[in-house]
């Protein structure tokens, strides 16, 4: 299970949108293990996309389940083509990324969520996910679709806030 080298801004693959996945095969499960060590390889992180290591896929890892303010979540979860169905409220909140290892940023999201993915066997699931849940998978869905949280800051000249140590 090798971890994968991240991409970090300002690489162009970063802006590529994602395909879907339409094969559910070893080779696919193989990959989302080795995305799985790339999330956790270094400093460790809530989230990664597939295209965080340049496999232009729509894959994503969401775990929020050990940070240290413990919020409501679904555990460790791997979103084949996820797809936001509804989106309700929204706040703001600050949000890092391996591929922006020096800054946190804030940004503004929707509050709860619908979801609609399929599982690593291509089985159709949904979810109710809130607050910082919500926020790590709108995070990743904006990878697929070639986007970072540099571009969904109101403001780049006071919401974005460099940082000494990557954390959690
Ligand atoms: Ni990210």
């Amino acid at each position: 299970m090798p971890a994968r080298d991240i991409l970090v801004y300002p690489d162009e693959r970063l802006k590529y949108e994602s395909m879907e996945v339409e094969s559910f095969d070893d080779e696919l499960q193989e990959f989302i293990m080795d995305l799985e060590a790339s999330r956790c390889a270094g400093p460790g992180a809530v989230g990664i996309a597939a295209p965080q290591v340049g496999r232009l896929q729509r894959i994503v890892i969401v775990d929020v389940s050990a940070m240290r303010k413990s919020v409501p979540n679904h555990g460790h979860l791997v979103l084949i083509n996820p797809v936001i169905a509804e989106w309700e409220g929204h706040e703001i909140g600050r949000e890092g990324c391996l591929s922006v290892p020096d800054f946190t940023g804030n940004v503004i999201r929707a509050q709860r969520i619908r979801l609609q993915a399929q599982d690593p066997h291509g089985e159709l699931c949904e979810f109710e996910m809130q607050g910082f849940e919500a926020r790590a998978v709108q995070h990743e869905i904006d990878h697929l679709d070639g986007l970072l949280f540099l571009d969904r800051v109101v403001s780049r000249r006071t919401d974005i806030f460099r940082r000494k140590v990557y954390k959690k």
